[in-house]
């Protein structure tokens, strides 16, 4: 069996490196994990006055989340928390109320910085919102992808071979995460 894994990274610069390692993951996942980037660019901010009026960006993402088995997320850390795209994303699929797209998804966070507290700040503060909206987000193994820069080459290509095995590793355990689940 097949199972569906939005990929959503809470970047929307085009080098970003957590972009960069979300296509290392698409690249190294396991036969049974088929995995699609979810846009998040150009979600409307949250504002409860335009349920009235639902903007179709968010109808699309309501109904895009909707499609997938599993969601892998892969998060910068601004400020030591989400970056507001991300997290926007986020409060506008979880309306209306128990209609939440995201409710029940197995879902697992790589943390990617430059610096060397490896977003763990923000890793935490998905996980902290995750664990609301009933997303059983895997616990271990933790993904902490710090001083990024030195790990990718000029092209984008992954060059530091533990990191990689590491990402493989990674994927496994989640996709044992993902059929637990959903079995
Ligand atoms: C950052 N950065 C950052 N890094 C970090 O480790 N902790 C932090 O709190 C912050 N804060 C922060 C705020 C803002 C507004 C920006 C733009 C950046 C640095 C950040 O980790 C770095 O720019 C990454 O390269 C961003 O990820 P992408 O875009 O490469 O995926």
């Amino acid at each position: 069996k097949k199972y569906k894994v939005a990929v959503i990274v809470g970047s929307l610069r085009k080098e970003s490196y957590n972009l960069k390692t979300a296509k290392v993951l698409m690249e190294i996942a396991p036969e049974s994990l088929s995995t699609e980037l979810l846009d998040i660019a150009g979600i409307p901010m949250y504002n409860q006055d335009l349920e009235e009026n639902t903007p179709k960006e968010w109808v699309e993402l309501r109904e895009n989340v909707k499609k997938y088995d599993a969601l892998l997320f892969l998060t910068p850390e601004y400020n030591r928390s989400v970056p507001a795209v991300l997290k926007n994303a986020l409060d506008v699929g979880s309306r209306p109320p128990g209609k939440s797209c995201w409710n029940a998804k197995p879902a697992a966070i790589v943390s990617v910085s430059t610096g060397s507290i490896s977003g763990f700040g923000a890793n935490h503060h998905l996980r902290q919102s995750l664990t609301f909206l009933n997303v059983p987000t895997m616990a271990q193994p933790e993904a902490y992808i710090g001083g990024v820069a030195d790990l990718f080459d000029d092209q984008g290509n992954l060059t530091n071979n533990s990191t990689k095995e590491f990402l493989k590793t990674f994927m496994l355990a989640f996709e044992k995460w993902v059929i637990t689940h959903l079995e």
